[in-house]
């Protein structure tokens, strides 16, 4: 096992103290960097750059490359590995998101999914893991990440991004029988591919919950929490001597304590909630990540690095903070300004640690 040069962020997480907030970006290899555009043009097109270890590798370190403040690398690959694992066929149409060529629509097409394999079906993403934690040689951590159950299936049901989840609601409240079967399985593909990414070396793993925000209390609670709580009890929590932190992400759910108890280790939060307010509400029981709204991003650097104090003395002093974007950074951010952001929480967090 390799020893980690910066353990800030996974210090963070655990809230042990740290010199300064350990902050990464989520989306932070992606289209706003021009070397990335230049990778996905030699790998062809997205899905390749992620079905190849090589080029995997090559565009998780570039952000690491760029920008020296980040403290950890995240996986690159997308949640939408796991339906395409299932058989539905996943391609991406330039500009139009994630498309599967076979839908899901009823309970017959639930039944027939299989539960994929990690190391068979999914091996590609296992040998990106051991070749990415080979060439970062202990610089930063590296997360490991999947979609939640809900939020995958939202995909699997529409075929492609949606707003109002339209069929994935239908089917939820006109068969509530057939969504759990594809949640269950979703729940038991997620658990495997997890503790995969963490055998295979990631130091840490976040659990997309993007679209659980958009149900009802009720609905939340029984259709994306508790299978994330599922999850959360199978994973492999200790590995090689180190312990594996979880983080769930959120996104626009009312219900904190409830997602603090699923028994996670830090939650990260979008934009819109208070950063002071979530740490009195929960801030005992978890770490927090996050949460600057991407779109500060599009403002000149002082005004970014403004914004970024603010949030830092909104959660106030003491660990436990992990720095980050309320969601990913868009294509059309300005690197320069993604760099100002880093130095920013750097430079002005380390008043608020002894
Ligand atoms: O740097 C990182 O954060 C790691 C890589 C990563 C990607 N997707 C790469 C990607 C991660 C963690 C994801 C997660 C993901 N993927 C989520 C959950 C987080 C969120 O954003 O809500 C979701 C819902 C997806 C599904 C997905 N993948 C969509 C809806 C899209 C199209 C929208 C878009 O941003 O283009 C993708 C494509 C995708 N995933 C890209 C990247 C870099 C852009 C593809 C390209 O290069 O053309």
């Amino acid at each position: 096992m390799i020893n980690l040069k910066n353990d800030r962020f996974l210090r963070a997480l655990f809230k042990q103290p740290v010199d300064v907030t350990p902050v990464w970006m989520m989306r932070q290899a992606g289209r706003y960097l021009p070397e990335y555009r230049a990778s996905r043009t030699n790998a062809g097109d997205f899905m390749s750059l992620c079905m190849n270890p090589e080029f995997a590798c090559e565009v998780t370190m570039q952000p690491l490359d760029r920008y020296p403040q980040l403290d950890a690398a995240i996986l690159f690959s997308d949640i939408l590995t796991i339906p395409d694992a299932m058989g539905q066929g996943l391609y991406f149409e330039t500009g139009e998101g994630p498309r599967f060529k076979k839908v899901i629509s009823t309970i017959a097409d639930i039944e027939a999914l299989p539960i994929p394999d990690p190391h068979k079906d999914l091996g590609y993403v296992m040998s990106a893991v051991s070749t990415i934690c080979r060439e970062l040689n202990g610089r930063v951590p590296l997360i490991g990440f999947s979609g939640s159950p809900w939020t995958l299936a939202t995909y699997m049901v529409e075929g492609s991004s949606s707003k109002d989840f339209r069929k994935t609601k239908a089917m939820l409240y006109d068969n509530p029988q057939a969504m759990h079967l594809l949640l269950d399985k979703l729940a038991q593909s997620v658990t495997s591919y997890l503790n995969g990414q963490i055998i295979a070396g990631v130091h840490a793993v976040q659990i997309f919950d993007t679209w659980g925000g958009n149900l009802s209390a009720a609905a939340y609670q029984e259709f994306s929490l508790a299978y994330m709580r599922n999850i959360i009890s199978g994973l492999v929590r200790e590995h090689e001597g180190r312990k594996v932190p979880v983080i769930m992400f959120t996104k626009g759910s009312l219900w904190l304590e409830g997602i603090a108890n699923a028994g996670a280790d830090a939650l990260g939060l979008d934009w819109t909630y208070d950063l002071g307010e979530a740490r009195r509400r929960v801030g005992s029981q978890v770490a927090l990540q996050g949460n600057m709204d991407p779109s500060v991003l599009y403002a000149k650097p002082e005004a970014i690095r403004s914004e970024v104090g603010r949030i830092l003395a909104s959660y106030g002093k003491g660990s436990g903070h992990v720095f980050n974007l309320g969601h990913g950074i868009t294509p059309e951010v300005n690197p320069e300004h993604a760099g100002a952001f880093l130095r920013a929480v750097h430079e002005l967090s380390a008043q608020y640690h002894e």
